[in-house]
């Protein structure tokens, strides 16, 4: 649990945060080779590593893909720093890793079954967002950098202390209340309905600016986040590049006392430094946090007959070795029009090669009639028969097929090529719904063949 916090955690903090959180600037683009200096001279030129840096600083390359990895997905930044990330004591292991689990995930088989849970509890007062991470299960292997975990986060507290994940890069989905990153690049705002980024390494604080703050975290082992290809929808649609904001520098010259948390193959590691390592003045790069809106998304469906895959919502795709085989695919499905003439229009029934995690950030989705609400989530494993529940089944059958505008939720999924193993927090906690398999009950037989 959080040690305290409360020193940020008061009205007047979390107002400054907001009022900084709501002043910010960012850089535009997905992917790009940005810089940033919030020094004006702090950034070298012509050159990453002069004799001297600029100004007294380090530079220091933050790498998040191997050197050698294609130039088109090559990850990697240059930091001008106060104090090279090197100048550190020794990391020692946390006494536990609070709720936080990690690939292989080997204490439970698979299940099968399909799974639902409500929102978690509240957490205990004084829980910052590191502690606050709570584990639902996931696949692959963080040492071999490969599979993702689902998490779920829920705090009251400020963040005093500073954290990064080396097993891999955090895509963060607020449900409930907005945070303000600190980042080695610098502050990001994010907001329930945007999602941000931290990539693999990067120091991070998060600072409340709600009473509480909640939501859902996939932890990608395997390689970034990219755009999906787009093929035959052309140049432009789904998430635009110019969308994904990526911080300005700014940096904290603070000396004293700094916790400092490594996640590292599964474990937390702490350090307690002499200054902050949020010390960053000036970088480029591409390997860098960014924050994304998902209302900016552009939802493209059909215009004719039959629901689309839901691929075609996908945001953003880790690939893995196979193409078009996703580590991990991050999905949204966003307000949009249906219009398709003879046509069930709510997902349809499927059994799906990949798994799928499901989250609800605000409002209901259009294949369930109740029960996945807003910070809950449910779970369909590989194979796992699932789709509309007999409410929505009904309803939608018999709907009259006009145009038809879905703008009361958003809901997200995170698609993975492997079945998502639970951990047994997950599997025995109080908010695991015990009746989900209720919801397609009373689909009746309807069949009456020709004489
Ligand atoms: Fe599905």
């Amino acid at each position: 649990m959080g040690d305290g916090g409360t020193s940020r955690a008061g009205t007047f903090e979390r107002g400054e945060a907001r009022k900084t959180a709501e002043g910010l600037s960012y850089l535009s683009g997905f992917g790009n080779e940005h810089s940033s200096e919030s020094v004006p001279g702090a950034l070298p030129e012509g050159r990453n590593s002069p004799q001297r840096a600029p100004l007294g600083l380090y530079a220091e390359q933050l790498s998040g893909t191997a050197f050698t990895e294609p130039r088109a997905h090559n990850r990697r930044s240059w930091l001008y720093r106060i104090r090279p990330s090197a100048a550190h004591p020794a990391f020692t292991r946390a006494a536990d890793n609070g709720g936080l689990r990690t690939a292989p995930f080997t204490d439970l088989a698979p299940d099968p079954n399909r799974l639902r849970w409500n929102p978690p509890p509240e957490p205990p007062p004084g829980t910052d967002f590191l502690a606050g991470l709570w584990t639902l299960g996931g696949n692959g292997d963080a040492t071999q950098r490969t599979g993702m975990a689902v998490h779920l986060y829920h705090a009251d507290a400020t963040m005093e202390r500073i954290f990064s994940d080396a097993d891999g890069e955090l895509l963060v989905v607020p449900e409930r209340g907005g945070l303000l990153l600190r980042t080695e690049f610098g502050l990001l705002h994010v907001e329930p309905g945007q999602v941000a980024l931290i990539p693999r390494g990067v120091r991070f604080r998060v600072e409340l600016l709600d009473t509480t703050a909640r939501g859902y975290v996939c932890e990608n082992y395997g390689s970034p986040f990219r755009l999906p290809d787009l093929g035959p929808i052309g140049a432009n649609g789904l998430a635009n590049a110019r969308d994904f904001q990526a911080p300005v520098a700014a940096y904290e010259d603070v000396t004293g006392p700094v916790e400092v948390v490594n996640k590292f193959c599964g474990n937390l590691w702490t350090a307690t430094y002499d200054h902050s390592p949020l010390d960053v003045v000036a970088w480029h790069g591409t390997h860098v946090p960014y924050v994304y809106d998902l209302r900016r998304f552009n939802v493209i469906g059909t215009i004719s007959y039959d629901h689309p895959d839901p691929s075609i919502f996908t945001v953003l795709t880790s690939p893995s070795d196979t193409p078009g085989l996703a580590g991990v695919d991050f999905v949204v499905f966003a307000p949009r029009w249906l219009v398709g003439e003879n046509t069930f229009r709510p997902p349809y029934f499927h059994r799906n090669v990949m798994s799928e995690y499901m989250g609800l950030i605000e409002g209901a989705y259009d294949a369930k009639a109740e029960g996945f609400v807003p910070g809950g989530g449910s779970l369909h494993n590989m194979m796992s028969a699932h789709g509309p529940d007999r409410e929505t089944f009904d309803r939608a059958s018999a709907a009259e097929l006009k145009p038809q505008k879905v703008d009361d939720g958003l809901a997200f999924m995170f698609e993975t090529r492997w079945p998502v193993t639970l951990t047994p927090q997950a599997a025995t906690a109080g908010h695991l719904q015990r009746r989900y398999d209720d919801v397609w009950q009373g689909l009746e037989r309807h069949f009456r063949p020709l004489h």
